[in-house]
């Protein structure tokens, strides 16, 4: 575990980290339990963009997408009190990841390949696992993409805890980083 380091505001609580980590899942519960709006960047595309995720992928394309999630997340630096869970591959721009850390607390939910893939095996609303060998998919995508998650500013590996655990540690680390900062 990756210890909390932040010297900027911390309005807000990002969660990021590959598609089965359990951002989802975690970002709703830790938004109860603080209070928070939550909010996710990959429902507020559907809404805006009036189509499915699948749907943007297969007519408009991977490029279209990353350009909705850029416009989201641009706006998000307005927010405050808002637990914000983000798309997999959202954190693999720099300049969403940047935007990110001036207002928010970036922690990053870690899981192996074959615990991903045991999460989202049944679940078909992700285009990029529409692939012959999804479990070779996510061990490339996510060797591809642990840099940019090994900058978050906390790192929680959810292999071997219970969602209620990692609820716990995530709250910990937002109360300890806001308790530093004096963030209301
Ligand atoms: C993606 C992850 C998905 C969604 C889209 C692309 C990715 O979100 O944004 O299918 O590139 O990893 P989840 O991480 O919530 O599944």
């Amino acid at each position: 575990m990756k210890a909390v380091s932040t010297n900027r505001p911390v309005h807000n609580l990002a969660l990021i980290g590959f598609m089965g980590t359990g951002k989802s899942s975690v970002g709703q519960l830790v938004a109860s339990h603080l209070h928070f709006t939550y909010l996710d960047t990959d429902h507020v595309i559907e809404t805006r963009a009036g189509k499915s995720i699948n749907d943007i992928f297969a007519r408009d394309g991977e490029p279209a997408f990353r350009q909705w999630e850029q416009r989201i997340v641009e706006e998000l630096a307005l927010r405050k009190r808002t637990v914000i869970s983000t798309g997999g591959g959202l954190p693999v721009n720099p300049a969403n990841l940047a935007s990110l850390k001036t207002h928010a607390l970036v922690v990053c939910l870690w899981a192996s390949p074959e615990a991903i893939w045991e999460r989202v095996r049944d679940q078909s609303h992700r285009p990029l696992l529409k692939a012959p060998d999804p479990l070779a998919t996510i061990r490339e995508l996510l060797a591809v993409r642990e840099p940019f998650y090994r900058q978050a500013d906390v790192l929680v590996n959810t292999d071997l805890r219970s969602v209620r655990e990692v609820v716990q540690h995530v709250i910990h680390q937002f109360q300890m980083a806001r308790n530093v900062k004096g963030d209301a």
